[in-house]
């Protein structure tokens, strides 16, 4: 059982900040650092700050491997709406990733289920992730494991709920958004030795605050995090909003 360390902080330009500096001590501490990484509105920043922060030379990627959280069934990486296409523009155009290193479920894989072992095996092989960063959804989700996941889930294909295809209809033209996608379990995000969670704005509030400190269960994938030793939560105020006044969290 871990205690997260919360850090409450003033708005999504913060959060982001202190994301890059745990991220950066990670890879400066260790600089063939195996990182899982999201996509969605909430880490738009802090690849931005790590981008910023490569250019002035303080930071290289170069010894990394990056393994994304999950990617959509049927969409071709050129495509609008590919995380294959939101990883080029947002991180690896700004930093020196080398595209070997570069790792990404493949939705367009003939057989689904041998892409999802492969991209299981593929990550131990790498030695397993140092850290994952992850966002929320509003239903609690982190990677596209929805409610209902089991905790030692491994990488898997998923049946997404409305509500998740709601909230990405933005990337995809005419809001027409996959029904499936490939993800990293809950198991295999667990197995990271480092969790930093994100949340930003007051849709994540709900969900934040049923998992970290409502009970442990499936109904909020999140929760599971609880069971992981080493887990640093950075939200916003707004997602913040609903925590209860006696929690542990670090205000600034
Ligand atoms: P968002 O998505 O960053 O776009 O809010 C987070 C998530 O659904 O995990």
């Amino acid at each position: 059982m871990g205690h997260p360390i919360i850090h409450v902080v003033r708005d999504a330009d913060v959060v982001a900040q202190q994301a890059a500096d745990i991220v950066g001590e990670v890879v400066r501490a260790h600089p063939t650092a195996v990182l899982a990484l999201p996509t969605g509105r909430t880490p738009i920043e802090l690849y931005q700050k790590l981008g910023v922060r490569h250019r002035r030379g303080e930071l290289s990627f170069a010894h990394t491997q990056i393994f994304n959280l999950d990617e959509w069934v049927g969409v071709a990486p050129a495509s609008p709406g590919s995380y294959a296409r939101f990883m080029e523009e947002h991180f690896y155009a700004h930093v020196d990733v080398p595209a070997p290193q570069r790792h990404i479920p493949n939705g367009l894989a003939p057989n689904l289920g041998v892409e999802c072992e492969r991209y299981e095996k593929l990550i131990r092989q790498s030695g397993g992730i140092d850290l994952a960063v992850l966002g929320i959804g509003s239903n609690g989700h982190i990677g596209f494991n929805e409610p209902g996941t089991p905790e030692d889930s491994c990488t898997h294909v998923v049946l997404l709920s409305t509500l998740t295809r709601r909230a990405n209809a933005y990337a995809f033209p005419r809001g027409q958004v996959p029904h499936r996608a490939i993800t990293m379990g809950i198991g295999t995000i667990l197995d990271a030795r480092q969790i930093l969670l994100l949340a930003v704005g007051s849709t994540k509030a709900n969900a934040l605050t049923k998992a970290l400190f409502g009970n442990v269960t499936p109904s909020v994938p999140a929760s599971f995090l609880q069971h992981h030793a080493n887990v640093t939560v950075i939200a916003d105020t707004a997602a913040a909003m609903l925590f209860p006044r006696s929690s542990a969290a670090s205000y600034s």
